[in-house]
């Protein structure tokens, strides 16, 4: 788990401007309802992880990414796909999340699952300032 926590830790660092530190992936690990889920390569490394909450009959997508060497492997759709399995198990109907507007490939990635774009939160995220798209995947 603490070498889990230490490669999510990096992939943060790789890919996000407002990375979770170690403090933050721990709570959000022990937060009641989350659930996490990593990826593998062949050798056993962590290329990729997925943080979600239940909050049935919703659920919430926080985090998905996957290490820039491994991307367009299939890893993320591999995650997201599991999740909604997992979800879906536990009675919930909805899945929310929320994408920077300008983030473009994972836009495209959750609208590879038919996830919707039902609106936009101004000015939501920080480092740089840019609007949040609201997306919602009925299941
Ligand atoms: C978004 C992200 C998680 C996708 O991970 P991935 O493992 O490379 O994605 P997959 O290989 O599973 O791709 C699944 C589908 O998503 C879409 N997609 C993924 N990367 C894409 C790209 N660079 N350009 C366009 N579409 C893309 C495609 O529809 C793809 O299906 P296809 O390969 O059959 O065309 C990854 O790019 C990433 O970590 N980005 C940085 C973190 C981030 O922005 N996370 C989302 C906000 S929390």
């Amino acid at each position: 788990m603490q070498a889990d926590i230490s490669a999510i830790e990096a992939i943060e660092r790789e890919q996000f401007s407002s990375p979770w530190n170690r403090d933050q992936i721990k709570s959000e690990i022990d937060f009641p309802g989350s659930g996490l889920f990593v990826a593998e390569t062949q050798s056993g490394q962590v290329a990729g992880y997925i943080s979600f909450r239940l909050l049935p009959p919703e659920a919430e997508l926080l985090r998905v990414a996957v290490s820039r060497e491994n991307q367009r492997k299939g890893m993320a759709a591999a995650l997201l796909a599991e999740t909604i399995e997992k979800v879906k198990s536990g009675k919930v109907r909805e899945i929310h999340l929320e994408v920077r507007e300008g983030n473009r490939v994972a836009r495209a990635f959750y609208e590879s699952f038919s996830f919707l774009c039902l609106g936009r939160r101004p000015a939501y995220y920080s480092f740089p300032t840019e609007d949040a798209c609201l997306y919602r995947l009925v299941l």
